[in-house]
This record gives structure tokens, C-alpha cells and sequence, in this order.
């Protein structure tokens, strides 16, 4: 019945029809290939019986949020590494890059008015997408550095052969880092009464930091008043939500850690609370939507410039057939040059049919070039210039821009060219540590996050 197939419907918006594991069905892009099935399937059994690192109340207590932050009530901020590795899963990495997301929360809070959704990109960003599968150095080709949980990256043979025992650890790691996470926060770190628990120790000499100095003596000042004034403790500003996020690449670690659980109707990814697909993977009929058309986790989506109007559409109706509020946010990362071209046919499309998206601005991975001397970087002014465009033409389209997207590290790393103290090609030779992509380092993250508030004043005044 060779004619037969036609007859049936297609089973993309048929959720009976989905599996954690029906991704298996369709086309992965980007998955390594492991030699030993029978040890792969050995790890997925282990997986799933440990416990989860995060449950279905925070993920839900997230999405709400993310529906506030569509709504414009709040601002999503996400950032954190390229990629965790397992040698800096350690307390002052963790800390660090903790202490500068909460610098940035604050500024943008007390420069907004508007409270702040706070997403890290950690906690299992361990598992990337390449460009090439194999890389050649003279005769010898290997496959290419997945990440820390799929290989690793010294060129050898041995090194680079896709190990699934790495997810296990990467698991592990997620769950180290998630529990350090927790215990700082709720051993009273986030305090507004201590902002100087986050201060870095070279902050000192920091060019913006006399300005965030002064930003957070106001903020301490009114908290004081506040409290003679009512005689007693301000509560609730000495703990903040912090919620982790990451590529949702390797989809036989994904499919581990999805679960039911009591009370609750479908799936939940439990390794995290809002997985994303990269752009590279992000093909209608991939495995990797097959997977995410199934969770109930809110989830991103990346588009760069080649995604057209009715992509963007067909990719709403899969993932979010039921126009839930918060469930799913597009992250755009266009480049400064394109973006003025390619977003607003977007943003036309979404606001004409009236769906519901969280629209996010990730200016870092448009703007990745080489330099003359090999180094993979950014320049701080095209980083800028896109998401100072991106304010722009969400404006012009009458659509919000709720959230930005952004590598960085608490680390006091030279990767990105430019900024305040004007980082040169030469500087980043001084401390270039990402194995991936360049990093905004603390004062650059911070001055991105005194952007925003003087970006979306501007726009709020007009
Ligand atoms: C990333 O976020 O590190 C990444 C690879 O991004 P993109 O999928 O947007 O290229
Ligand atoms: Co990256």
C-alpha cells in the first residue's frame, strides 16, 4: 500500500503520540556518536533512577513568572558560561559567577522598578553544539569536543571517543553546583542588608564601580528607612528565586531525566528548569522538538537570521499549541548587523497571529569573530549595538523585548574586546580561559546591565 502513508495524519501536534524517548523517530543533529550502545543504555537506567535536581513546583513557580516577564511585569535575566566544565565546578567559580548575577539583578531591579526573573545558564550547561563533527590536526582526524559530559578535549583518540559514564558526572556536577547554589541563597547570601557578600575582590578598581557603589548605598539607605520606619526588618529581600537552565543538546541525558510525577498531568524535564534548543538544532522535524514539543518545562528556542516568518509560526503551534502563558520564549541572537533586517518580519508574524512568546535578546552569538592572533572573541560595542537595537525594534514593532541572554563569568578573564577599562587584542592574550566562546567578564556584564536600564528608560520616555 504504497499510497497509504499520505493517508495519515501528520504527528506533530499529536502529544498521545509522544515519548520521552520519541525523538528517536526523527533526524538528531549534533548527537555523538557512542561505540557502545549496550553501556549508553546502562548510564540512561542509572539516570533515571537517581533523584531529580529540581522539581515540578519550582518549574511551574518559573513558568509563572516568565508569563509575568511576557506580560512586561518583569525582566528575565539568563547568563552564566558557554560551558561548565567538570575542573571548575568549584565554590569560587560558582560563587563568583553567582555574586555578578546578583550585581546584575540588582542594577537592573532598582533601575527597572521591576522585579527580576533570574536564570543561570548552569547546573548542566555541559554538552555543545559544533560546527563540524571531526576536526583534523595534520593526518589525524578525531571527532570534535562535544562538551565535558560527551568527551574531552585534548586531541587524542582516547580523549575525544564519546564516553556516556561523562553523563553521570556531569549529573553529578549539576547536582554539586545546584546544591551550593541553594545553600548560598538560603543561608541568607542574596541579602539586600549584605550586598557587600557579592562584591568581587578586585571590584575596587573596577571603572563602573564607583557607580554601583553609589546604586547600592541608595538601595541600603532605603532599606534602613524602611525599617525605622515601620520598626521592624524588611523580609522577603533577604532570599531571591534562582532558577538553572541549559542546552537541552543530548537528548539520551534529556530523556533520563524526564518524569511524572504525583498529582501532576504529563512530563517534566527534571534536570533543570528551562531547557533550551540551540539554534543549530532547532529544525521542525528534529528530534530535538520532538522532545520538546512532549515536557512541560517553559522552554527557549534560538533563531539566528536564516529562521523565516512561517518557521517561526510552525514552531509556536508545536511547542505551544495551547498559547500557555510563559511556556515559550524565542531568544534571538541576529548580530548587530542583522538584526535590524531580520527581526522585525519575526515580530510582524508572532504579533499578527497574536501568539504568546517571550521574546529575548542574546547578543553574544551573532557577534563571534577571530582575531588576527586566533582568538575566538567578541567586541563589546557590537554586543551593545545589537541589544541596543533590539530595545529599538521591538518598540517600532509595538512587540516587548523581556528578557536578554548572555555569557559571562565572575572571573576577572580578558575575552571580549572593549568595555569600560577597553580590552585590546593584546589584553587577551593576559587571560583568555574559555575553551569555547568568549565570556563577558564582570565589569562588562555589569556596565551590559546599566545598559539595559538606560536603554529601556529611553525607549519608556519616548
Ligand atoms: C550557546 O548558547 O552557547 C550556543 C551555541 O548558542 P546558539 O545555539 O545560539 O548558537
Ligand atoms: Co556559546
Amino acid at each position: 500500500m504504497p499510497h497509504a502513508q499520505h493517508a495519515v495524519p501528520p504527528a506533530d501536534n499529536d502529544i498521545d503520540a509522544w515519548a520521552p524517548d520519541s525523538w528517536r523517530t526523527r533526524r538528531a543533529l549534533q548527537l555523538p556518536q557512542y561505540p557502545d550502545l549496550a553501556a549508553l543504555a546502562a548510564v540512561q537506567d542509572e539516570l533515571r533512577a537517581l533523584p531529580p535536581l529540581v522539581t515540578s513546583w519550582e518549574i511551574q513557580s518559573l513558568k509563572q513568572q516568565l508569563a509575568d516577564a511576557q506580560e512586561g511585569s518583569r525582566f528575565l535575566l539568563q547568563g552564566g558560561d558557554c560551558a561548565e566544565t567538570f575542573a571548575e565546578c568549584n565554590s569560587s567559580v560558582i560563587s563568583n559567577r553567582l555574586k555578578v548575577l546578583l550585581q546584575m539583578s540588582l542594577v537592573l531591579v532598582h533601575g527597572l522598578k521591576l522585579p527580576v526573573v533570574r536564570v543561570g545558564r548552569f547546573a548542566g550547561q555541559y554538552a555543545k553544539p559544533r560546527s563540524a563533527d571531526t576536526e583534523t590536526i595534520g593526518d589525524t582526524t578525531l571527532p570534535s569536543y562535544r562538551g565535558d559530559m560527551v568527551n574531552a578535549p585534548e586531541f587524542t583518540a582516547a580523549a575525544r571517543t564519546p564516553d556516556p559514564r561523562r553523563m553521570v558526572k556531569a549529573h553529578a556536577r549539576s547536582a554539586m553546583t545546584m546544591n551550593f547554589v541553594r545553600a548560598l541563597i538560603d543561608g541568607g547570601f542574596a541579602d539586600l542588608h549584605h550586598p557587600e557578600y557579592w562584591d568581587l575582590g578586585w571590584v575596587g578598581q573596577a571603572p563602573l564601580a564607583h557607580e554601583y557603589q553609589r546604586m547600592v548605598g541608595a538601595i541600603g539607605d532605603a532599606v534602613r528607612f524602611m525599617e525605622t520606619l515601620t520598626g521592624s526588618q524588611v523580609h522577603n529581600i533577604n532570599r531571591v528565586d534562582f532558577y538553572t537552565s541549559h542546552e537541552a543538546l543530548l537528548l539520551p541525558y534529556e530523556e533520563a531525566q524526564t518524569r511524572q510525577v504525583p498529582r501532576q498531568h504529563g512530563w517534566f524535564n527534571l534536570g533543570t528548569h528551562y531547557p533550551w534548543i540551540g539554534m543549530r538544532t532547532a529544525a521542525m522535524d528534529g528530534a530535538h522538538v520532538e522532545y520538546f514539543r512532549g515536557i512541560r518545562n517553559p522552554v527557549a528556542i534560538k533563531i539566528g537570521p536564516s529562521v523565516a516568518p512561517d518557521q517561526l509560526l510552525r514552531l509556536v503551534d508545536v511547542l505551544n499549541p495551547d498559547d500557555e502563558p510563559g511556556k515559550l520564549a524565542f531568544i534571538h541572537r541576529m548580530g548587530a548587523t542583522a538584526i535590524a533586517d531580520k527581526l522585525p518580519p519575526l515580530l510582524e508574524a508572532i504579533r499578527r497571529e497574536g501568539r504568546r512568546v517571550l521574546w529575548v535578546c542574546d547578543p553574544m552569538h551573532g557577534n563571534t569573530e577571530a582575531t588576527a592572533n586566533g582568538y575566538k572573541t567578541r567586541r563589546f560595542d557590537n554586543i551593545r549595538g545589537e541589544l541596543e537595537q533590539a530595545f529599538d525594534v521591538h518598540a517600532a514593532a509595538g512587540t516587548r523585548l523581556g528578557g536578554v541572554h548572555l555569557e559571562l563569568t565572575g572571573e576577572n578573564v580578558t575575552e571580549c574586546l572593549g568595555g569600560a577599562r577597553e580590552l585590546t587584542e593584546l589584553d587577551l592574550q593576559r587571560d583568555y580561559r574559555s575553551t569555547v566562546d568568549p565570556r563577558l567578564n564582570y565589569e562588562q556584564a555589569l556596565e551590559i546591565a546599566m545598559l539595559i536600564v538606560r536603554k529601556r528608560g529611553e525607549i519608556a520616555a519616548d
